[in-house]
Formats: structure tokens, sequence, C-alpha cells
């Protein structure tokens, strides 16, 4: 809500001649344009995020436990809302299944926000939310947070929700959020239920993976151990620059055979559109006002001791006010309702992480502006029938990263190129009562980035690649594969933004916010193959946005928007397929089928 900032830029663009607002694009947004509905009979309207249907949709949870009901209106600057934690009285563990339920509902004008869910400490779920219309809106989020059960059958504990909103004589918009967890005694696997017709389970990858299948999260990890703060503002860290590191100390069980680090990062303010971020010397070298800065790469980093464990070039999430509010109605942005998190194998390093003593857990953003929120989860699996276990590092490869960034510019006109990859591999054993197995992991990646600006900076390109696979083999003496994590995910971006001055009506000068229109298309979607152990997925999901809006500040005043939709999921149990196409925030059409030849 950097409303001054904008005035400031005004009073540049009208020095200069420049136009501020379309170097800062894209950018975020209100939308109180969504206030003066016409609508005869006004009725709340359902906004959601088109997601594969989960295992346990179709069952009835053995009992449910609501944590969280609660309103969170003027929260800026508050602590964090907590609320007592215990497993349920009336179904007692184990639960092969638990499921995080999350519904809101809001009404009046309102920006988007960011939240998260911790469980002791431990972040369970991250999100964000839809903007609400006068009206209203509700949504529902489900979450499988089965990974979580170790802190899931812990008593007296904390759950604690962050969600700092604003709440004044122009932001009105009250989230009402209401969580539940939903337990189910019933196991699912292998007779999954989510379609109506069971395809046979390919046989591809079966062949080398013996019997003794020891694929990650095959059973919830046995600890978790949340690398995050305490808490007086969530328990996020947030990192302000690329020299914030946020460090924490882990002594590692002598037992554990394997080990997991699940990393939850977003960003925002003048890094909430760090994709498109022009380098200093494009904003210097044109006296330009706009914060948003510092070149278009960004990197979440870990390392332990001081050495690098991993890294993640992470999906560009769109909140629902970014680019064009009017595209993400009342389907939000792929990632909007539930952010996704990245696992990295650890495993390799327990060589040097079983002695008994404190290893410092570090996380940082590379090349960060103000500002990411992070924080991890340390999943680990133990060995229940001897209190220590034997490990050994034995590869650690991690060349430098490769970048190449070139730039070339005159005025506002110019192009930027980013060219990065990473590949790193890591190899350690571990002797156990279960055996003597050695776990390799690969990590890489692949981006290109090219921020492009035509007609005097007011027509902006920004194409992004990224492709990224991390590998984790486990072999036994004999040398067989036992189990295989794979997880491959590509993520290509694309945003134009044309920006054209509107003349002010009843102009009051300097003090008046500049008007203007802006032209956008965005094309984004998210490719990902997994596999772990026997079972695999693939998922294609993809969005085309088109609109214009007349802007004022940060308020869209008038607009138009359209959002397409193809989402294709499949793994070894069956298919499903949605394809949906939102107008002016309505759904015109949302095709459903469990067909595996349309999702070919
Ligand atoms: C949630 O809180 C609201 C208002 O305080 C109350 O009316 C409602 O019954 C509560 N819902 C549940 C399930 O506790
Ligand atoms: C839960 O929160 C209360 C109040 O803030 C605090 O006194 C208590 O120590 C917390 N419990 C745990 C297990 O963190
Ligand atoms: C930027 O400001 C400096 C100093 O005021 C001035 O000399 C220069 O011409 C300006 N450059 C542009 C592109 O406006
Ligand atoms: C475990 O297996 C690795 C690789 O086969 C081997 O180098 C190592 O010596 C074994 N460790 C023990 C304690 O047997
Ligand atoms: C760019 O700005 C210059 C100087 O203000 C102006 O002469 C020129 O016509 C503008 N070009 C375009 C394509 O708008
Ligand atoms: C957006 O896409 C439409 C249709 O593909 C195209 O006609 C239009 O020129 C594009 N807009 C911009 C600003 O590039
Ligand atoms: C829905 O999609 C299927 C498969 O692509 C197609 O056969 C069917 O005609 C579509 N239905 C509608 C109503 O568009």
């Amino acid at each position: 809500m950097s409303c001054c900032y904008f005035a400031v830029t005004g009073l540049l663009l009208f020095l200069t001649g420049t136009l501020p607002s379309a170097a800062a694009a894209p950018d975020r947004f209100h939308k109180p344009f969504r206030l003066k509905s016409s609508d005869p009979k006004p009725q709340s309207q359902e906004f959601f995020e088109l997601t594969n249907p989960l295992p346990s949709d179709r069952l009835t949870p053995s009992c449910s436990l609501t944590v969280i009901n609660h309103s969170f209106a003027n929260t800026i600057d508050s602590p964090p809302f907590s609320a007592p934690y215990s497993p349920p009285s009336d179904c007692s563990p184990p639960w092969p299944r638990v499921v995080l339920d999350f519904r809101a509902d809001s009404s009046g004008d309102q920006y988007d926000r960011i939240a998260a869910i911790w469980l002791d400490g431990a972040e369970i779920f991250r999100t964000s939310t839809a903007e609400p219309t006068d009206t209203g809106i509700f949504w529902r989020v489900r979450k499988d947070i089965t990974r979580y059960s170790s802190i899931l059958y812990k008593p007296q504990l904390n759950v604690t929700m962050m969600l700092e909103n604003v709440v004044n004589d122009i932001y009105t918009g009250v989230y009402d959020i209401h969580v539940s967890f939903l337990f189910y005694k019933e196991n699912i696997v292998p007779n999954d239920v989510r379609f109506p017709s069971i395809i046979s389970p390919s046989q591809k990858h079966y062949d080398n993976l013996g019997t003794a299948e020891l694929g990650l999260f095959k059973t919830p990890p046995d600890l978790i151990i949340p690398i995050s703060s305490d808490g007086e503002r969530g328990h996020w860290f947030r990192v302000e620059s690329e020299s914030d590191v946020h460090v924490k100390k882990v002594r590692f069980p002598d037992n554990t055979i394997q080990v997991v680090l699940e990393l939850y990062a977003s960003f925002h303010g003048n890094d909430e559109f760090w994709y498109s971020n022009p380098p200093y010397s494009y904003i210097r070298m044109n006296n330009l006002t706009t914060a948003r800065g510092n070149g278009a790469y960004r990197e979440v980093f870990v390392t332990i001791d001081g050495k690098f464990v991993g890294s993640e070039v992470v999906f560009p999430v769109v909140f629902t006010g970014g680019i064009n509010p009017l595209f993400w109605e009342p389907i939000v942005a792929i990632g909007d309702f539930n952010l996704p998190s990245y696992d990295l194998d650890l495993t390799p390093f327990l060589g040097w992480l079983l002695d008994g003593k404190y290893h410092d857990i570090a996380i940082c953003v590379d090349d960060a502006i103000s500002f990411w929120l992070v924080n991890a989860n340390l999943h680990f699996w133990l060995d229940h029938g001897t209190p220590k276990v034997e490990a050994q590092s034995v590869v650690y490869n991690s060349p430098a990263l490769a970048i190449q960034r070139r730039e070339a510019f005159t005025m506002l006109d110019g192009s930027f190129r980013i060219k990065a990859n990473r590949k790193s591999e890591f190899a350690g054993w571990v002797k156990s009562t279960a055996g003597n197995f050695t776990t390799i992991v690969s990590q890489q990646f692949k981006l290109t980035n090219v921020v492009r600006f035509y007609f005097n900076g007011t027509y902006k390109i920004v194409q992004q690649r990224v492709k990224a696979k991390r590998d984790s083999r486990i072999r036994a003496d004999s040398g067989n594969l036992v189990g295989r994590t794979v997880v491959q995910r590509q993520y290509p971006l694309k945003v134009i933004t044309s920006t054209v001055p509107l003349p002010l009506i009843g102009s009051l000068g300097s003090k008046e916010e500049e008007m203007y229109m802006m032209i956008t298309n965005v094309s984004h979607a998210l490719r990902e193959r997994r596999i772990n152990g026997l079972s695999s997925s693939t998922l294609n999901n993809r969005q085309e946005s088109e609109g214009w809006m007349k802007v004022k500040g940060h308020s869209v005043i008038s607009g138009s928007g359209s959002t397409w939709q193809k989402y294709n999921y499949r793994d070894e149990f069956g298919c499903y397929s949605r394809t949906v196409l939102a107008l002016e925030g309505k759904l015109a059409i949302d095709n459903t089928t469990f067909s595996c030849a349309s999702s070919a």
C-alpha cells in the first residue's frame, strides 16, 4: 500500500515526461471497481484454484477438529493468531490420512494477503487470499497433511496463523477463516477412490525396483524439527536482502536414516514480481524512483555449516492482486491457495551431521530485495532398532552457479537477459538395522529470463523459463536400486504490459494520482512429473489471461479480463482433466473429465 510511493513518481512524471508506472509494471492492485455490483440478486461467489481431487475426498472422515475460527481484520504488525491444539479425543491414532480443510470468506475492498499456518512452529500450509467484492466471496482449500503426523500426534501444542491485513475507511475486507483437521481411519491406498474408472498401473518404472521399496515419504517421518523463527511476527523468517541470512542450530538424532528439508518461500513488496525487475543501472540511468530493481534473478539457498546443500528457483506465484486482478476471479492464479513447498533430500550429508554436535542450518535468498518470507521443516526418518547408525558422505560435487547477464539499453528501451544453470550431485551411505543403503542425490536447474522495454519503456515483455530436476536414488549393498524419488518441474511465464497515460480529469496538479490504462497478457504454466517409488504422476497446468484496466494509483477503476485454464493430471490410478474459462469474473466454461484420452 505504498500510495506515497506513487505520489512521488507522479511528480517525477511531471518533471521528466517519462512514464515511471510503466517501468514498475507489473504491479499489485486492488479493485474498488468490483464494489459497484449491478447484480439484482447479489450472492456470495465461490472462488477456487484448479487442483486434482485428493484420495480422501470421497471418504467420510472419522472425526474432524476445528483448530482455527477467527476473523482477520486490522491485524498488521500484530502477533499471529494462536490457538491450542491436542489430537482429537474421539478418534485415536494412527490415522492413515489427515487433511487440512481451510475455508475463507470476505466482502468489501481488500488487497490479497499472504498467510501461513504452523503447528508447534512447523509450517504446514502457505496460502494467499483472493480479493473480495462487495457482495462477498468464499473459497475452500484442502491439503493432505499426513506427512506432519508426528506433530499431529502430540498433545498441548499451539497452532498459529499469520495473516496481516489492513482494515480502514478504504480497505474494508475482513478475512473470516475457518480451519479444521480431518482425520481418516480408513486406509485408501492401493484402492484409490478418486477416479470413477481405475486404470491399471503402468509397469514401466517397476522393473529395476525390488520389493523392499524404500522411497521417500512412504511412511510419514518420525520427527520434524522446524527451521523457523520464534514467532513474534509469525514463524517465518523475513528476508530483506541477500545478506539477510537466517540460521538455526540443530542436533541430528544419532539414528537418522533419512532426512529431508522442506522449504517454504514466498516473495512480496519490491520482490513480488522479482522475475520482471530490471537492474539498478536502468533505474539510475533513467532517474526512475521505482524500488523494484536488482535484476530478475533470485535463488533460495540452504547451507549447513556454511556449505551449500541445496537451492531452489521457486515457482513464480502471481497473487490475486498481481498484474491485473480482473484475471484472477473466480479462478485464482496457479499456486495462490496452496503455495508449493520444495523437498531437498539431505540424506547424503548424514556422514558429517551424525556427530552429536549442533549444526547451523541457514536459509537465504540470493539477490533478494525486500522482502521474502521463508522457513523450512526438517523431516527425519529414524531407525527404531538402534540408538546409533553409521554413516559416511562420499560424493560432494557442487560447482558454482553458471550465470550470464547481458544488458543493452538506451534510455528507457532495451533488453536484459539472464541465463543460469546449476547442477550438483551428492552421495552418502547409511548403515542401519535395515541394511547399508547409499543415497545419490542430483539436483539441477536451468533458467532463462528476458525483460524487454519498448516505446519509451511503456511496453514491457517479461519471459522466463525454468526447468528443474531433483533425483534421489537409494541403492542397497548389492548395488540394486531399492528406492527412487524424482521431481521434475518446468514453469514458463510470459507477461506483456502496455501502459498508456490518461489525461487527468479535474487535475489538481502533482497532488493528483496519475491515471493510466494497462493492457496486459499473461501466459503461465506449471508442468510437473513425479516418481516416488512405485507411484508416478504428471501434471500439466496452464493459464492464459488477457485484458485491460484503467488504474488510479493502485486502484482498478474499470476494466475487463479473461483467463482460460487447462489442468491435466494423471497418475497410476487414473486421470483428471478440467478446462475453464473465466470471463468478467464469471465462469463461462467449466468442463471436467476423468478420461485419460483427453489428458494425454
Ligand atoms: C466460528 O465463530 C463464529 C463467530 O464467532 C460462530 O458463529 C461459529 O459458530 C463458529 N464456528 C464454529 C464451527 O465453531
Ligand atoms: C502455547 O502458547 C501459550 C500462550 O502463548 C504459551 O504459554 C505456551 O507455552 C505455548 N505452548 C507451546 C507448547 O508452545
Ligand atoms: C537524470 O538526472 C540528472 C541530474 O538531475 C540529469 O542530468 C539527467 O539528464 C537525467 N536523466 C534523464 C534520462 O532524465
Ligand atoms: C556401505 O556401502 C558402501 C557402498 O557400497 C561401502 O563403501 C561401505 O563400506 C559400506 N559400509 C559399511 C559399514 O559396510
Ligand atoms: C519517447 O520520448 C521522447 C522524448 O520525450 C519523444 O520525443 C518520443 O516521441 C517518445 N517516443 C515514443 C515512441 O513514444
Ligand atoms: C494480447 O494477446 C492478444 C491476443 O492474443 C493480442 O491481440 C494482443 O495484442 C496482446 N496484447 C498485448 C499488449 O500484447
Ligand atoms: C468436455 O471435454 C470433453 C473431452 O475433451 C469433450 O469430449 C466434451 O465435448 C466437452 N464438453 C463440453 C460441454 O464442452
